[in-house]
């Protein structure tokens, strides 16, 4: 099995799941709840209830689901729609984790006063409950009776909470269920039900203006930084003057902005970010390994690639195992590398070309052109490498390219659009180029809701 095929075996793909978050100190487990439901494929919206957003904070779970997260039942939508309304009506499954004592009691008498229970009580999806409390507040008789009538005269899954050590420092049953039995749970609910609303119009709207701070919270982000060296024998080298900063900049902000990051290294004059995954690599050889463990590893492929080495254009023929002496003179033959953007450019599109895979898992690639004098070539760059950005650059300009903390950079897109930007820090070029990723990404995982949304044909399991 390809791995894009693999990546069909997504169990909610093109499934809107409502994820309601309640008041338990387990409200924190909703975020890597969110993150799982995600990656099997479901577009999840987030409900708060009031005490919820006490323990976490709605930014998080906008920035991870990419919707506005519903928190007062008396809020519209910018169109003017009731927002837990329209969840109620679209989701294909509402799952409340973690479900309280109180949320529990008010859903078994329909006291819709909170949006979970309100977006819960007008809807007709399959509704799954995992409850998360003290011991002794399970075992109470009102809770079990609660339970009971949401169970069986309701028909709702309730994931049983299990035994362990519990918040109030006591041991005993009520710790919420392990999350990926929620997610069974889950999967379940929705068995091979059609798709209930396809129309992404009648669905939750995307998020807009998420700030900064949050906007690439669960991306993971490859960054490539510094120049490589092509040995020539054990002690001598071909290099360049690239010294890592541009990469370096970028890496510190997106991990400030919430990406993961995986920076890989070649040769770099500045400090490197603890909170990166960071890979030293020395050569264009050792880089094409390391870049391409990085981009598809095991688990999710990356969502994008900002490469900001100065990868070597040409490499020794021959590299010789012991030192050359003075005496023997030295003649150097050199074979140009492989253009390795150009290289992962290429297997992310026949990824993509695979219905399978879709272009949900397609990166958002971005290279970088040290030009001199002009930057006529860029355009004709960025078409060669099948990219989507090309950040170029005048490095022959003062306060531009190698050893500066500050560039002047033209951003140049797929689409035929050019920024020109001003002389800015490499920490502000960095954001910028960010930003421009991050909508990117916004608009490509819109386009692959949309997608995965359209309706499901029982004989193949997949969309029509
Ligand atoms: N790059 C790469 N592999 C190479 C050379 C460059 O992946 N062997 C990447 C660089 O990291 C950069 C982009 O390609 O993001 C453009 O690099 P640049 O040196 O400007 O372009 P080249 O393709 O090498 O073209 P030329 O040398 O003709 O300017």
């Amino acid at each position: 099995m390809t791995a894009a095929a693999a990546s069909d075996a997504r169990r909610l793909r093109g499934r809107l799941i409502a994820l309601g978050v309640t008041g338990s100190i387990a409200a924190y487990k909703a975020v890597e709840l969110l993150r799982l439901l995600t990656a099997e494929g479901a577009d999840v919206v987030v409900l708060l209830s009031p005490s919820a957003t006490r323990f976490v904070g709605p930014l998080s779970f906008a920035a991870l689901s990419r919707h506005p997260v519903e928190s007062d039942v008396l809020d519209l939508l910018p169109d003017g729609r009731i927002g837990h309304i329209v969840i109620a009506d679209s989701a294909d499954v509402l799952v409340v984790a973690p479900a309280t004592a109180h949320w529990l009691a008010a859903m078994a008498t329909g006291l819709a006063g909170d949006v979970v229970t309100a977006a819960v009580l007008a809807s007709n999806a399959p509704v799954v409950v995992a409850p998360a409390m003290d011991g002794d507040m399970w075992t109470h008789p009102a809770t079990v009776t609660n339970v009971a009538r949401l169970r069986e005269g309701f028909g709702y899954i309730v994931v049983a909470p299990e035994s362990g050590p519990l918040a109030s420092g006591q041991s005993g049953v009520g710790r919420l269920a392990e999350l990926p039995a929620i997610v069974d749970a889950v999967v379940a609910a929705v068995a091979d039900r059609p798709v209930r609303q396809p129309n992404p119009d009648a669905r939750p709207p995307l998020a807009t203006g998420i700030p900064r701070e949050a906007d690439l919270v669960g991306r993971r982000i490859v960054i490539t930084a510094g120049g490589t060296r092509e040995p020539i024998d054990p002690v001598r080298y071909i290099g360049n003057r690239s010294t890592g900063r541009m990469g370096v900049a970028l890496a510190d902000a997106a991990l400030a902005r919430g990406a993961a990051v995986t920076l890989i290294a070649a040769a770099v004059e500045v400090p490197l970010p603890d909170a990166a995954e960071v890979v030293r690599v020395e050569s264009t050889a050792d880089l094409q390994r390391a870049l391409r463990a990085a981009m598809t590893p095991d688990g999710a492929p990356a969502d994008a690639l900002v490469m900001a080495a100065a990868v070597a254009d040409f490499t020794p023929a021959v590299r010789l195992d012991r030192k050359i002496a003075r005496a023997d003179g030295l003649t150097l033959q050199l074979s140009p590398t492989p253009d390795l953007l150009a290289d992962v450019a290429a297997s992310a599109a026949s990824r993509a070309a695979d219905a399978a895979g879709g272009p949900a898992t397609s990166p958002i690639l971005v290279g970088f052109a040290a030009e001199t004098g002009s930057l006529d070539r860029a355009p004709a760059k960025l078409r060669a490498k099948g990219i989507d950005l090309l950040v170029a650059n005048d490095v022959s300009e003062p306060g531009s390219g190698f050893g500066t903390d500050t560039n002047r950079v033209t951003i140049l897109d797929r689409g035929g659009s050019v920024e020109q930007l001003p002389l800015l820090s490499k920490r502000e070029v960095a954001d910028r180029i960010l930003d421009r990723v991050a909508l990117a990404l916004d608009a490509r995982d819109e386009a692959a809701q949309t997608a995965d949304a359209r309706p499901v044909r029982a004989e193949e399991g997949r969309p029509a």
